[in-house]
């Protein structure tokens, strides 16, 4: 038996390796790639090393951001058709590549304020303020802004991209259609409103949410739907923070490229959410063993008429949404065994379940 060595100065052995050394008609991996051209695109203005590092980083944010884009745009599609579970898989690849655009900041944060200002002049007015996907992505997610087109002015096709998407529904916008489909109250101004002008939360949709927490076990498809949601709100709220850091770190205070105030520009961004209700609703609700409960006092046992409400209320979404509706409009300071009493009247109050079948989960019809 003969033993291999692995020595450093070994080489890989390629005799047992059937290599296409001839591609023959084939496309080459370059070719494939466009690497010439890709690999030509980094065009320092200036003699200074660090300058590379800035461009590369940027392109790799762009290019992480057009894959963003690509799934997004197929995930909203799939959404809008009720094909959930592909959009469900195109939104946890989003996610994954947030990760890999935060990562990013890393790399960037070796670059000091002395290396910065060397080539800073060479950049001009040219800034991220003007970069098109990003802004592309904040209107698919919902971050609508009339104001950012301004910028886009001298070129006309990315002008019009980015006024098609301020008009059109975002992924927020029909993931509340689909919910309305599904048997949960949206209210119908919400269902079409005027898309470019910017969201604002609603209670009744924070409590349709609350429902789908609680209703997890019977519409895990919007149970995880949700949490998705929170991913892509939460890796781009990271994103902001690491950008924000970065450049603090890199400029200081000093004023952006782009003409803002530089850090406290970016500042004003940090507490924006896309999904603002589905934070809203975490300070609302516990979870139990997978499943989302309503707070009620530490200790109290239910009835067992309580506890047959209780059950009408699992099999019955818009049951859950009234109490979660109820549950918000109560204040915050209020103890638990008074929000739970308050709920329980509630509950009391609703008509029997049966009464109002075109709230069914999954009854597939469009509430007027
Ligand atoms: C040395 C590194 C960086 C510095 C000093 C910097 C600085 C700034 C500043 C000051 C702004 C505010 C607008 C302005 O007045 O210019 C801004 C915006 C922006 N930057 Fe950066 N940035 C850096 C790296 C990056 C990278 C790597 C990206 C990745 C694409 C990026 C993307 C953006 C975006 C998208 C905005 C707009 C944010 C918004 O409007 O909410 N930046 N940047």
């Amino acid at each position: 038996m003969t033993t291999r060595r692995y020595d450093k100065s070994e080489r890989v052995e390629l005799a047992d390796e059937a290599v296409h050394w001839d591609l023959g008609s084939s496309v080459s991996y370059g070719e494939y790639l466009q690497l010439e051209k890709l690999l030509a695109a980094q065009k320092p203005l200036s003699s200074e090393h660090n300058e590379m590092l800035f461009i590369v980083v940027h392109q790799v944010s762009e290019l992480w951001m057009r894959l963003m884009l690509h799934e997004l745009t197929a995930a909203l599609e799939c959404v809008r058709r009720d094909d959930l579970d592909p959009a469900l898989k195109m939104l946890a690849r989003i996610s994954r590549t947030q990760t890999q655009l935060i990562s990013v900041w890393d790399v960037l944060s070796t670059m000091t304020p002395f290396e910065y200002t060397a080539f800073r002049n060479a950049l001009g007015r040219s800034s991220g303020f003007q970069s098109l996907q990003y802004r592309m992505l904040e209107f698919l997610f919902g971050n609508k802004n009339a104001e950012m087109l301004a910028v886009h002015q001298r070129d006309a096709h990315a002008y019009e991209t980015l006024q098609r998407a301020l008009a059109a529904p975002s992924l927020y916008d029909e993931v509340l259609r689909l919910l309305s489909r599904r048997g949960y109250e949206i209210p119908q101004d919400y269902l079409s409103r005027d898309f470019s002008e910017p969201y604002q939360a609603s209670k009744q949709v924070a409590g349709a949410w609350l429902g789908v927490y609680h209703n997890a076990e019977s519409g895990w498809d919007l149970y995880e739907l949700a949490e998705r949601l929170v991913d892509l709100d939460h890796n781009f709220q990271l994103w902001r923070c690491h950008h924000l850091k970065t450049v603090e770190r890199i400029i200081g205070y000093k004023p952006g490229t782009g003409g803002t105030g530089g850090v406290s520009y970016l500042a004003k961004a940090l507490e924006l959410k896309f999904f603002p209700e589905l934070w809203q609703i975490r300070t609302s609700c516990e979870l139990h063993g997978g499943r989302c409960r309503r707070r009620s006092a530490p200790g109290t046992t239910r009835t067992p008429a309580q506890q047959a409400v209780r059950q009408q209320q699992r099999e019955h979404p818009h049951i859950q949404q009234r109490l979660a509706h109820v549950a918000l409009h109560l204040p915050v300071e209020m103890p638990y065994r008074e929000r739970g009493d308050q709920v329980d009247q509630a509950v009391q109050a609703l008509p029997a379940p049966a009464q109002a079948p075109h709230h069914a989960v999954g009854g597939g019809e469009r509430q007027g």
